[in-house]
């Protein structure tokens, strides 16, 4: 029965049922295990998406047969992993990284998993990089899950970049519970929300972190 508490997530999204169902329905090959442990045995930081969210990534674009994607944000590579999983043979993700040591780590985790063809590792700002992307769409999705002061202008690349019917995904949706604060980052993050609702047919699904998905019209 829902009440103000369990919609809220408060009653029955123990961690021992969410542990379960993750092992269920969100199990680590060998490919994904090696990612997800990079923020340990490469001492990179521990802020990828969880399993269960990388499989919604996974299965959204499978649900859209999403065949050219960009990613903002890639550290060790798990996202871009789950998301390579539901591309054709002829599709392509490009992924874009700032920094050289993550985009490293994630390059050869994606090689090793035999996703080095289908994936490209952008190393630069992304505001740099996005530009030069543009030639190649319009694009089937678009995953945002960078620099959270930016998330206004990838929103808004995006809305231009993506084809009709085409999918946007931005993690960290709730600001880490700051969306509502006096601050200019947060701003951006509303901006983000209400542009993406005016382009997009939308909804911010309340996974741990938040998850914008919308629908370009
Ligand atoms: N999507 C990844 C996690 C990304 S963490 C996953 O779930 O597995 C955020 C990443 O964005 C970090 O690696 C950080 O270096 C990178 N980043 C921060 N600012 C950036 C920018 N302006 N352009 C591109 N990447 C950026
Ligand atoms: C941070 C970034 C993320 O993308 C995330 O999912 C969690 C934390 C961070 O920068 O702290
Ligand atoms: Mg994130």
């Amino acid at each position: 029965m829902a009440d103000a508490d369990s919609r809220a997530g408060r009653t029955y999204a123990e961690p021992a049922v969410l542990a379960w169902l993750e092992d269920l329905h969100a199990p680590h090959d060998g490919a994904l295990a090696q990612a997800f442990g990079a923020s340990e045995s490469e001492n990179l930081p521990a802020i990828q998406v969880g399993p269960s969210e990388g499989r919604a990534l996974e299965l959204f674009l499978r649900m859209s047969n999403a065949r050219r994607v960009v990613e903002i944000g890639t550290l060790a590579g798990y996202s871009t992993l789950w998301m390579a999983r539901a591309l054709p043979a002829d599709g392509h993700l490009h992924t874009i990284e700032v920094d050289p040591l993550h985009a490293a780590v994630a390059r050869r985790n994606l090689e090793a998993a035999g996703f080095g063809d289908r994936t490209t590792v952008h190393v630069g700002a992304a505001l740099d990089i996005l530009p030069l992307l543009e030639g190649q769409g319009p694009f089937d999705a678009v995953f945002i899950d960078a620099d959270k002061g930016c998330y206004d202008r990838y929103g808004a690349w995006a809305a231009q970049n993506l084809r009709s019917g085409g999918l946007l995904l931005g993690d960290n949706a709730f600001y880490f519970g700051n969306l509502l604060v006096d601050s200019d980052a947060a701003r951006a993050m509303r901006r983000f929300h209400e542009e993406a609702a005016a382009a997009f047919a939308t909804v911010c699904l309340p996974t741990p972190d938040g998850l914008l998905l919308g629908i370009r019209h």
